[in-house]
């Protein structure tokens, strides 16, 4: 058999995470979020778009044919792992709730600031009052950073607009922010984030909208793939999100749950009984929803970076995995209830805060963040024929990232084949 060709090399690197091991399929859980499929002393090559080979550095030179002028990036000793998935952000908005910030520090709560006007409201105004090219600009902004700290695929929703209009604006503003970013985006419909001030007193009228109006009207400019509800006491009822979310799903927008974050509402058993992807935050989930869950193909993707931030009890992941859910992780960028944009520190937070091991946090920030966005096919892990997104963290061994959290220890990152942060911290242009 010939050797595959390479054009792009990653040598030495101490450790290689290829977060695979033979015979393992589908999102991993229980004692399968353990394995990271590390290789010691290990090196990636690439063609193209594409991974060709990954093994032991020593066994390079007889698995791949390197081209003559191949790109060869020395990984320092440091370690390579697949680049981070994060499957949960609300990346466009206008705005900045610094101010309540100090509020929830001076005592008062999220779901009080809420109720009281501010919260994801406050964010709306400042979203429908901010033009299309500023909303683009600042996605942008962001999608650099998310880059910067080795995010190299995420979930995007809307949720900020609460009207066809603004809902449109700032789904068109994510597609114009990642029109040739080296960030892969994927969009979501989040018209059921909150009810707008307009519907204050009739919320099944704004119901009806989304279904009749909004969710058609997003389905036909094709601007999204997915559809979520914030189901959660004060917000949308376990009825509401069934209706909003199966009427999305029959438009070919599959849906997703924000579930059980502050309370216990039925949102993981609904999640589980419409087969959403995934159902995310879990931090109040009940035993059923815990039980539904873990016998569905539904993903729990867990938000540390929320609990933490609001400074209340994390979700207990212990139980959701002895359980046997399938759990992500993920950021849930927004400006409200954290504002944290580094998968890095999230890696932290879950084993700090929601007592993961490090494999456990790796796993769910890659390959099981993939699955709930239905990309696993493609990234998550480092393995031949997958797509060629790559980190290169200036840490001699994974377990670094919790251990040493709160800085940003990618020095380089490759996405598609192309080095997309160079080791000086440049971005550079994304392949045409
Ligand atoms: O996932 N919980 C609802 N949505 C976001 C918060 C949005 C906001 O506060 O602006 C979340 O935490
Ligand atoms: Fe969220």
């Amino acid at each position: 058999m010939s050797r595959p060709r390479c054009d792009l090399v990653v040598e030495n690197a101490a450790q290689v995470l290829t977060m695979e091991r033979p015979g393992l399929v589908g999102p991993r859980r229980g004692d399968d979020l353990r394995e990271v499929g590390a290789i010691e002393n290990g090196a990636v090559a690439v063609h193209g778009e594409e991974i060709v080979w990954v093994g032991p550095a020593a066994e390079l030179a007889t698995a791949v044919e390197v081209d003559a002028n191949a790109v060869r990036i020395d990984a320092g000793g440091g370690t390579v792992t697949p680049g981070f998935v994060d499957s949960h952000t609300h990346l466009i908005f206008g705005g900045s709730r610094h101010d309540e910030f100090e509020r929830r520090l001076s005592g008062q709560t999220y779901l009080e600031i809420a109720a009281a006007g501010g919260g994801i409201r406050s964010s709306v105004r400042h979203t429908r009052e901010a033009s299309e090219d500023e909303l683009a600009r600042l996605g942008r902004e962001r999608l650099d950073l998310l880059l910067r700290h080795g995010t190299t695929t995420v979930e995007c929703k809307s949720g900020y607009g609460l009207a066809t209009e603004h809902e449109l604006k700032q789904l068109r503003a994510l597609a114009r922010a990642s029109d040739g970013h080296p960030v892969e985006t994927v969009s979501t419909f989040l018209g059921a984030h909150e009810f707008p001030p307009e519907f204050a007193e009739n919320r099944e009228g704004y119901v009806s909208l989304l279904v009749e109006e909004m969710i058609p009207a997003v389905a036909e400019a094709g601007l999204a793939e997915y559809a979520d509800c914030f189901c959660e006491e004060g917000v949308y009822t376990p009825e509401q999100a069934r209706r909003v979310l199966l009427a999305a799903d029959a438009a070919g927008m599959r849906p997703r749950l924000h579930a059980d974050e502050f309370s216990p509402s039925g949102a993981a058993e609904l999640a589980a009984e419409i087969g959403a992807l995934s159902a995310d935050h879990l931090s109040a989930i009940s035993d059923e929803g815990i039980r539904a869950l873990a016998s569905s193909d539904t993903i729990g993707t867990l938000l540390p970076g929320t609990t933490f931030s609001c400074r209340i009890p994390g979700a207990d992941a212990r139980r959701l995995i002895d359980a046997g859910v399938a759990i992500a992780l993920a950021t849930d960028l927004n400006p409200g209830s954290c504002a944290i944009d580094s998968m890095g520190v999230i890696v932290g937070l879950a084993c700090l805060h929601l007592g993961l091991l490090p494999s456990e946090a790796f796993t769910a920030a890659t390959i099981n963040s993939a699955h709930a966005i239905e990309r696993a096919d493609r990234v998550g892990s480092i393995a031949p024929g997958k797509q060629a997104d790559l980190l290169i963290l200036a840490l001699p061994d994974y377990r670094c990232v919790p251990y040493r959290f709160g800085t940003n220890h990618v020095r380089s990152v490759v996405k598609r084949g192309r080095i997309v942060v160079a080791p000086n911290g440049r971005l550079e242009a994304a392949r045409a």
